[in-house]
């Protein structure tokens, strides 16, 4: 949701490098994109659009060289998307790039006006140029880079919200400022220079070496040298991480999209989760640091998520009352985190997060923590805030997921679920360890079910299928037990990428009101594989089928009685029940897929979103 890049570069020239981590950065928001550089007046170039929009526009209009400079690509807040409202926004000598926003701004908007500030966009993030201007004034900071650091802690004294900034100054050349509060910035430290970024994936190319910046933390970069302090400006002792990210994960591969891409990773997803989960003594989730005594004493998991990693929960639940015979809820982290929820000391709170920047679960995990519950986390991103929010977490192995829809995380995050739930039922005595060393290895056996079901062959029946009902305007997914949440998720990935109306629902609940929809324009996808249940799904299924709707089934050879019915069958592996679902939902991803891909809309980009929503 927005990103911003900065760099400092020692001998190179900085536009290339600025460009280059725009263009990854892009999945954050792609309505607008602008950069400035450190070279006298500060000159930028901002554009309506996409990345390649920009482009064009410095090559019309090119730009002087320079060794720093700022970046932003906009998924816009407060004020459409225009060029005018494009970052970076500039009063006086400052000029700032923002992700964020600034809650107070309509008021901050009205003194500074009264001070003489004048507006030229609608956005929160020119108000915070002009919050920071009127307070070097009153420090008088000049060219002393220390008292135009005690501004920027003044302006983020009076500032509400979340940010994170990175600054150029006319009277700093060679010198980008910053400051974060609740939206992520890293700092990177490479050869060639030192850098900031919403996002290691940005940075790939030029480092592995990254400072996880903290709340509150503010300072600058040079290309040699760099800065960070507290509020109070004492210096921060941050130690550098490393990232072992391969660069080449943010490239597409030759493959036409992220999606399709990050689709066919998924085998190898489970592959790397199992293995990193496996400890040295035959124990696994070795690194998940709870101890037996505290999982014992937990009486309840309450699981908060956003979107996606929202179904996977809904999953999770089902999971850990039959697997570790403990009480489990999932809720929407926008909504838990304002229902002053009933938490206490003894829930697991367990935070689910692709990107673990998300703003609603590290809300709804804030709410969590002050009233006193285990936070745990799993989340597919080393050194995010939520990793560093919990007591315990599980990372999934995806690697970064560039998509915007999410898919290798998805299955990542069941994956974590069903380990989590056995490592609960180890410490509670919930199954005999043969019943859990039986579970872990009916896991490590959904890798070469979920290679069939990637297989050139599988993928182009489920392109066959999509092309077919692809001008469709109304699709239903039908799920009960553990497949209703993948049903879910399968109508999610469709209206997301495609636009097309798509609504998961419990197969049951049909009767209840839906059936009424059934009709010639609508198609109902109905899982009906090995996760039991199966008479009454198959009743379920024929009251849609004797309605006259399209009817294509996800199913097992075994399921003769499905397959009959279905105007068109999609055959899965015959697995254990326990992973039926977590394989079920590939053919959804790639029906999806291939719907948004007949109906031509941009897959990697879908109109109105952007992925890690940094905002509420
Ligand atoms: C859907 C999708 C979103 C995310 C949601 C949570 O394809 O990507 O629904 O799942 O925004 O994001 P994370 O997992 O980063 O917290």
């Amino acid at each position: 949701m927005c990103g911003i890049v900065a760099a400092c570069l020692i001998s190179e020239p900085v536009l290339g490098c600025l460009i280059e981590g725009l263009e990854s950065l892009e999945y954050r928001g792609y309505d607008s994109a602008g950069v400035a550089l450190s070279a006298p007046g500060t000159p930028r170039r901002r554009e309506r659009g996409r990345v390649e929009d920009l482009k064009e526009r410095i090559a019309e209009d090119p730009l002087p060289e320079a060794r720093a400079g700022i970046a932003h690509t906009r998924w816009a807040t407060h004020g459409a998307p225009s060029r005018p409202n494009a970052h970076p926004h500039r009063q006086g000598p400052i000029t700032l790039v923002h992700n964020g926003i600034l809650e107070n701004h309509d008021e901050l908007r009205e003194v500074l006006a009264e001070h003489g500030a004048v507006f030229e966009s609608e956005t929160d993030t020119e108000v915070w140029a002009a919050l920071l201007a009127f307070e070097e004034r009153k420090t008088g900071s000049g060219v002393k880079v220390e008292a135009f650091l005690e501004a920027l802690a003044a302006a983020m004294g009076r500032a509400r919200g979340s940010y994170a900034l990175a600054i150029l100054h006319e009277n700093h050349p060679g010198r980008v400022f910053f400051a974060r509060n609740e939206s992520p910035l890293v700092l990177g430290m490479g050869e060639g220079g030192r850098y900031l970024a919403s996002d290691v994936a940005a940075l790939l190319k030029r480092t592995h070496e990254f400072l996880y910046l903290e709340e509150g933390d503010l300072g600058w970069i040079t290309a040699e040298d760099h800065l960070v302090v507290d509020r109070d400006l004492k210096a921060r002792d941050l130690r550098p991480e490393r990232v072992s990210w391969d660069p080449e994960a943010v490239e597409k591969g030759g493959y036409a999209h992220f999606m399709l891409k990050e689709i066919e990773e998924q085998a190898g997803v489970l592959a790397r989760t199992l293995q990193s989960a496996a400890g040295a003594e035959g124990d696994f989730l070795p690194d998940f640091r709870l101890s037996d005594e505290k999982l014992r004493n937990i009486r309840r998991v309450v699981m908060i998520a956003c979107g996606t990693a929202l179904h996977a929960a809904r999953v999770g639940k089902y999971l850990c009352e039959e697997g570790a015979g403990i009480p489990a809820e999932a809720d929407y982290a926008s909504e838990f985190r304002y229902r002053d929820p009933m938490i206490g000391p003894e829930d697991l709170v367990l935070a689910i997060s692709q990107s673990g920047e998300t703003a609603d679960t590290l809300g709804a995990l804030k709410v969590a923590i002050s009233k006193g519950a285990v936070p745990a986390a799993i989340c597919n991103v080393p050194g995010s805030s939520l990793c560093r929010a919990v007591e315990a977490s599980i990372l999934t192995k995806c690697g970064p997921e560039i998509g915007v829809a999410s898919t290798k995380a998805f299955t990542g995050q069941l994956l974590a679920l069903h380990l989590l739930t056995l490592r609960l039922a180890q410490a509670r005595n919930a199954l005999p360890e043969k019943e859990i060393e039986r579970r872990l290895e009916i896991l490590r056996g959904g890798h070469p079910a979920m290679q069939t079901l990637l297989s050139a062959g599988a993928r182009e029946h489920v392109a066959e299928v999509a092309k077919k009902y692809a001008r469709k305007p109304i699709f239903f997914f039908l799920g009960r037990g553990p497949d209703y949440p993948i049903a879910l998720e399968g109508a999610l990935k469709l209206k997301e990428i495609s636009y097309v109306h798509a609504e998961g629902y419990p197969s049951g609940e049909m009767k209840h009101g839906p059936l009424a929809l059934v009709s010639e324009d609508m198609v109902v996808v109905a899982l009906a594989g090995e996760t039991g249940n199966y008479a009454k799904v198959l009743g379920n299924l024929q009251e849609v089928k004797s309605r006259g709707g399209h009817l294509v089934v996800v199913t097992t050879t075994s399921r003769r009685e499905a397959i009959e019915l279905a105007d068109d069958a999609i055959l899965v592996p015959r697995t254990d029940p326990l992973i039926a679902p977590m394989l079920h939902v590939i053919p959804l991803q790639y029906m999806a897929y291939y719907v948004a891909l007949e109906r031509g809309c941009d897959i990697d980009k879908p109109r109105n979103l952007a992925k890690s929503v940094t905002v509420e």
